[in-house]
C-alpha cells in the first residue's frame, strides 16, 4: 500500500469535515498543519503548549496508545479538555489509524 492511499478525517472549529492525505510515522498535528488547515501547534510538538489540542472520534479513542504522563500534565492547561481529547502531536500516525477522525478544539487557532 502506498503512503498516498492513507487519510484522517479533521473536522475544524466550524464543524466542516477535511479528508486530508496521511503519511506513516507522522504526528497527527503536522498532518492537519502542512495540510494548511488552522493549527497552532505553537511549542512545534515538544507536548509543552497543548496548543494542537484535538478530540478524537469515539471509535477511534481504543486504538490509540494511552496519553503518557507529561500529555496528561499539559492536557490540564488546554481549554475545554473532554474524556476523549488528546494532543495531536503525541499521536504517531499508523497504517491502523488510516481513517481516523479528529476534532480541532477551541483554542488551537492561529
Ligand atoms: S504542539 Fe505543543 S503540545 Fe502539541
Amino acid at each position: 500500500m502506498s503512503e498516498n492511499e492513507y487519510f484522517i478525517y479533521v473536522v475544524d472549529r466550524e464543524g466542516k469535515e477535511h479528508k486530508i492525505p496521511a503519511l506513516e510515522g507522522w504526528r497527527i498535528m503536522e498532518i492537519i498543519r502542512d495540510n494548511d488547515l488552522d493549527i497552532k501547534a505553537e511549542c512545534g510538538g515538544c507536548c509543552s503548549c497543548a496548543t494542537c489540542h484535538v478530540y478524537i472520534a469515539p471509535e477511534w479513542l481504543e486504538k490509540l496508545y494511552p496519553p503518557r504522563d507529561d500529555e496528561m500534565d499539559m492536557l490540564d492547561d488546554a481549554f475545554e479538555v473532554a474524556d476523549n481529547s488528546r494532543l495531536s502531536c503525541q499521536l504517531i500516525f499508523t497504517p491502523e489509524l488510516n481513517g481516523i477522525k479528529v476534532t480541532l478544539a477551541p483554542g488551537t487557532e492561529t
